[in-house]
Formats: C-alpha cells, structure tokens, sequence
C-alpha cells in the first residue's frame, strides 16, 4: 500500500523571493519524494501493513523506517507551515496563547529563534501544544514531537538542504526570514483551534493509497 508525495500547497515560485523555486524543486521533488519512496521500499520488502506515517512514527520498527516515516510526515507539515505573503504575528486565541505561556510574541520568537540556531547539524525547531500549554522545542535529525505525544502547531525545517541554496550558511537570516515573511499563523492557528476542541489537528496530504 504505497505512500504518496503530496503536491506542495503552492507554486515553486509561490514564496519567492524568500525561498526560490530551486529550492523548493529540490527540497520536496528530491528530498521530500526521497523520504515517501524510502517509507514505500521498506514497506514493500516488510509486507508490513500500515495504514499512516503517523503508525509507523508511534510504532517505530527500526530506525530507517521511523526516520523515512517521520521524515515525509515534517515536510508536508513544513510546507504547510509556510504561505505565500506570510509572516507577522497571529491573531486571537493562538496570540492569547502565546501571550499565556511565553509572556508575549517577541518573547516566543526570540525562544523560537533559539531552538532553531540551536539545533546543532540537521532537524527541526517546532511550535507544540502540550498538556494545556504552547512550548518551543527542537528535535535532531528526523525527530518530531508526534513520537513525544505532543501537537505540533508549526515547524521550520533546519536542515542545510532547506535554505543553503538561497541563504548559504545564514540560518539566522532564514530562521528571521520565515518569522517575518513565510510563517503561516492561520494554519498554527486552525492546528490549535482543532487540539482545543479535541480534535485530530492535522491530517497530512500523504496517506497510504491502495
Ligand atoms: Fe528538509
């Protein structure tokens, strides 16, 4: 039962000139479509039966399906986390929220800047809903807080391939660029009106297709 690589919610040159049209053509049409045909290969030669990434994340049979698995499941969040004509702050319950537990948005960017700069080689800085309350953290390589049984609201993806073509070895000026003009609050937003009401938050484009 194969995977499918899910359309990017945009054009290539939808978040020009923040990310160019190469990037995102290598970043989902090679390293994207890397992960969900990996996910398929291991699939196929385990005749294991899954039915989302999300199994394959909480069940974790070894380390190269969880990364391959984990891996397609961050990017269609990624690139959901990002909109043309993005950026600024958010509004309404999410900025309540943010304003509840960081103590204001600048203070969330700057934790959200931290995690981000901080995560030393590959991963993934995140906002998350957890036990009640919004937090900053940073996962390695493809580790993502759905293994931790956290809801992730939004992500920036922190790995060379998703800004070295545009912004070389200036992950700050990446990390400030996606704040400032990609970020997609509605989708953050919807992500935590959905865990509030006790609803799945998000259900990504790829599902296994018979
Ligand atoms: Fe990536």
């Amino acid at each position: 039962m194969p995977f499918i690589l899910p359309d990017l919610p945009y054009s290539l040159t939808a978040l020009e000139p923040h990310l160019s049209a190469e990037t995102l053509r290598l970043h989902h049409g090679k390293h994207h479509a890397g992960y969900v045909n990996t996910v398929n290969a291991i699939v196929a030669q385990s005749n294991l039966k899954v039915e989302s990434l999300e199994e394959i994340i909480i069940d974790a049979a070894g380390d190269a399906f969880f990364n391959a698995a984990a891996q397609a499941w961050n990017h269609t969040f990624y690139w959901s986390s990002m909109t043309p004509g993005g950026g600024g702050k958010p509004t309404g319950t999410l900025a309540q929220h943010i304003d509840d537990d960081f103590g204001g948005f600048d203070a969330f960017a700057e934790q959200f800047t931290t995690a981000a700069m901080g995560q030393f080689g590959s991963g993934w800085a995140w906002l998350v809903y957890d036990k009640g309350h919004l937090k900053v953290r940073r996962t390695p390589n493809a580790g993502t807080p759905l293994a931790d049984n956290e809801t992730p609201l939004l992500t920036i993806d922190v790995w060379e391939h998703a800004y070295y073509v545009d912004y070389r070895t200036d992950r700050r000026f990446y990390v400030e660029t996606f704040l400032s003009s990609l970020v997609n609050w509605e989708f953050a937003s919807r992500n935590l009106e959905s865990v509030l009401a006790g609803k799945r938050p998000f259900a990504p484009a790829v599902q296994a297709v018979s």
